[in-house]
């Protein structure tokens, strides 16, 4: 949850904890207040240790009014507690048991915190409880079946709360009659396969869940819903019984399972108002039904990595509300439909990594708003579309590596101001490296935007803690760093010739710069070390000559080099980071170049011996290890890795937002008489 989205959930709901109380002070016994002081002090004893600033141990004192404590919100004319929440507070410890004793707790939330042990099964007795969010705690052991209880439970958030293979039945549910979202991780569901749940569901989220490889039928029956998440969880079915039929569904997310069969002819009609379709990472086959086009409603549609062939219908231009579009990873084969130019909401197009041939269309200069476009690995030909450049102004990744385009690079793309990844790898491409490529500013650091870097904002959800997330699984603490890898200019492996414009050496911002497998010549620009970001330069397999640059050295960043196979002659220059880049094969086949790591030495006792620092030698070498990792996710899987897992989270955080809101929402019309 974004500090944003927490701001204007604690909003709604403190707003409505002060009518919720109103409602429920008028029958309450009055005499417990002195309990819930109690309770609250339980709790607190069963914090270990305290969040860093102490913010418990400081502010839960007693002798003071526990109405004020932070976290507590008690009801408005007695001293009840309704809510408790100690979201993302940096608390450690266990759930003391005596939170079953605040029995006018409404909304309870524990989430983000590490906490440990289990969930007390006196939790069954707070019957007044409607939300409980206890999602990125670290809990183990079972869930107490005393949950089934909570009759007035609406929000139950157990989303990455349980570390090992926990278990619901149908126990946990049975008195769940009001449940409208369900959002879990993690579990294993031991349900009888004709178990008639109690609740109708608005929103679920089963994510990495045992569910018994089928898709369940408890889940058929819930007719309500509106988001529907089943991710990782191993079903194997047939799409047409996977897919959710429900008129009110507006997001179906079933990424990696084993789900097969065609897209059904008649989708349309089964999800006749959906926003997003997010079916990635399945064995799904045939080709794209028309009835696609007919979802008019459609923002979001990733079909990638499944087996889907055929063409891209000519209908897909109807779909002038699609914003992402994502087809990569199939055997979809044909041209891009001239249609396309219809979709002109969209602004991710992938492609990428099919067999689509014959030029981009024209029409498409019509999608103005498209901001990623990647085309890689696919078989297009012909020249690069000048038309790019002149319409397509917002595009922050243009990526059409491994493809046979032929001819120039257009000087129009020069006029894509904001392009932070141009890849152009392995084509056929012809002539010299535009000189303009100096103006593409998106490419120079720009010190007041650190965090602008992305083609940010897919519906306004895109933002750095999608990243925290997206990485947490893989590499915690790069979520920061990811933005700005994605900075970079690929040109290698094409018939480029003529001499590296020394205009390139502007774009300070690059981290990667690839001009490898070309026929260059001349030398390498005398200020390549003004180009401070960079972390990966290649340059190997051309005609360059002349010297080294001993500006070189002066690429802090630098974790990868590659100069081999040129002509270049002279003293390879020392110093700082490049030190550490000690692998001769990086200037090998440069018979006339001299000096460590190369074991030829130079002619003249010119060199002054360079002393290195070990420590900061050894410090910044931890560093190339991270970030090699680093280019490695960004670059050798594509970029558009990268993009894969955050919509997922996108929508996932989405609906929690709106489930939260949602909740408040409905909380203050119905206390309203609405
Ligand atoms: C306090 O509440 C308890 C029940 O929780 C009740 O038995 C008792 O009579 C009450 N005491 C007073 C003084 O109201
Ligand atoms: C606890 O924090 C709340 C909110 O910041 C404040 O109003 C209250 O006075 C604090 N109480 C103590 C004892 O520090
Ligand atoms: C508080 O909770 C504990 C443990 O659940 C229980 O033994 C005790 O009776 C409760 N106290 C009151 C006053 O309800
Ligand atoms: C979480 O708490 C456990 C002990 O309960 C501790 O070993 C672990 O280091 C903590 N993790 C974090 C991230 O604070
Ligand atoms: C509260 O929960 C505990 C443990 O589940 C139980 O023993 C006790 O009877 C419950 N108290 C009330 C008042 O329901
Ligand atoms: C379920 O709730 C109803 C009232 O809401 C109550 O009468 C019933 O005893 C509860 N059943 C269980 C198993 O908690
Ligand atoms: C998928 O779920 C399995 C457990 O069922 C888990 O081990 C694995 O890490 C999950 N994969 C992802 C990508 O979340
Ligand atoms: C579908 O949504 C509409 C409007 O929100 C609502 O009136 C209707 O009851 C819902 N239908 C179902 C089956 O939930
Ligand atoms: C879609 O088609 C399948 C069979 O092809 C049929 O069973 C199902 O009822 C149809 N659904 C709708 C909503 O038309
Ligand atoms: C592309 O098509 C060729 C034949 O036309 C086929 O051999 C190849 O497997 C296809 N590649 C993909 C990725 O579908
Ligand atoms: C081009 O986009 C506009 C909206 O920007 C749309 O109204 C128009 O129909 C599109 N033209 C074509 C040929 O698709
Ligand atoms: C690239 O162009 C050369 C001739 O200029 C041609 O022989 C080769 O087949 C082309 N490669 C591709 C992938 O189109």
């Amino acid at each position: 949850m974004g500090k944003e989205a927490a701001a204007i959930i604690f909003l709604f709901l403190s707003f409505y904890s002060l009518e919720i109380f109103v409602a429920a002070a008028a029958t309450s016994p009055l005499n417990s207040s002195t309990d819930d002081e109690h309770s609250l002090l339980a709790i607190k004893s069963h914090i270990i240790t305290s969040d860093p600033n102490n913010i418990l141990a400081s502010n839960w004192s007693v002798g003071t009014d526990f109405c004020t404590w932070i976290g507590v919100t008690c009801s408005r004319k007695h001293p009840r507690v309704t809510e408790l929440d100690l979201y993302n507070m940096g608390l450690q410890g266990t759930i003391a048991k005596e939170i079953g004793n605040l029995s006018f707790l409404t909304i309870l939330i524990l989430a983000n915190n590490n906490l440990s042990g289990s969930i007390p099964s006196s939790l069954g007795n707070l019957t007044k409880l409607e939300l409980l969010d206890l999602s990125y705690t670290r809990l183990s052991g079972e869930i107490p079946l005393s949950l089934g209880q909570l009759s007035n439970l609406e929000y139950l958030d157990i989303y990455h709360s349980f570390l090992d293979c926990t278990v619901m039945f149908e126990d946990h549910f049975s008195n769940l009659s009001k449940l409208s979202t369900l959002v879990v991780s993690s579990l294993k569901f031991k349900l009888r396969l004709d178990w008639v749940p109690p609740f109708q569901l608005r929103q679920l989220a089963l994510v990495s869940c045992d569910i018994g490889g089928q898709f369940p039928q408890w889940v058929q029956m819930q007719k309500e819903l509106e988001y529907l998440q089943i991710e990782n969880c191993s079903i194997s079915d047939t799409l047409s019984n996977s897919i959710y039929n429900s008129k009110n569904l507006t997001a179906l997310y079933l990424p990696n399972n084993h789900i097969q069969g065609p897209i059904p002819n008649n989708i349309s009609r089964m999800l006749p108002i959906l926003d997003v379709l997010y079916l990635e990472k399945n064995h799904i086959n045939g080709s794209l039904p028309d009835s696609l086009c007919e979802i008019k409603s459609l923002q979001v549609m990733d079909l990638s990595e499944n087996h889907l062939s055929g063409n891209i219908p000519g209908c897909f231009g109807n779909l002038q509300g699609l914003e992402f579009m994502k087809l990569s990873s199939n055997e979809i084969s044909g041209i891009v439909p001239n249609s396309i130019g219809g979709a002109y909401s969209l602004e991710w197009l992938h492609l990428n990594n099919n067999n689509l041939t014959g030029k981009l269309p024209y029409t498409m200069k019509n999608c103005t708003k498209l901001k990623v476009v990647d085309i890689g690995d696919n078989m297009f030909s012909g020249n690069l579309p000048k038309w790019t450049g002149n319409y397509l102004l917002d595009l922050r990744v243009l990526r059409i590596r491994n493809n046979k385009f032929n001819g120039q690079i257009p000087l129009e793309v020069c006029q894509l101001l904001k392009l932070q990844m141009l890849d152009l790898a392995n084509n056929n491409l012809t002539g010299g490296i535009p000189n303009c490529f100096g103006n593409l500013s998106g490419m120079v650091v720009n010190p007041k935007s650190n965090n602008d870097h992305f083609p940010t904002n897919y519906g306004g959800y895109w933002n750095a803690e999608s990243f925290t997330e997206i990485l947490k699984g893989q590499e915690r603490e790069y979520s920061d760093k990811i933005s700005r890898l994605l900075v970079y200019l690929d040109v290698s492996n094409n018939i480029l010739v003529g001499e590296i414009p020394w205009e390139l050496t502007r774009l300070s911002g690059l981290h990667g710069l690839n001009l490898s497998h070309n026929h260059l010549v001349g030398k390498i620009p005398e200020r390549i070390g003004d180009m401070k970001s960079m972390e990966s330069l290649d340059l190997s397999d051309n005609n360059l000559s002349g010297t080294i640059p001993h500006s070189l050295s002066d690429l802090s960043s630098i974790s990868h080099l590659n100069l081999s196979h040129n002509n270049l002659s002279g003293k390879i220059p020392t110093g700082r980071q490049l030190q550490t880049l000690d692998n001769p094969s990086i200037y090998e086949g440069n018979p006339q170049l001299c000096g460590a790591p190369l074991p030829k030495k130079c002619e003249e006792a010119s060199m002054v011996p360079s002393i290195t620092n070990n420590l900061v030698a050894a410090n910044e070498g931890d560093n190339i290890i991270d970030d090699k990792v680093l280019l490695s996710i960004v670059i050798i899987s594509g970029f558009a890795t990268g993009f894969l897992g955050v919509i997922g989270v996108l929508v996932f955080n989405k609906s929690w937002r709106q489930a939260y809101f949602e909740f408040a929402e409905e909380k203050i019309s119905r206390l309203f008489g609405g």
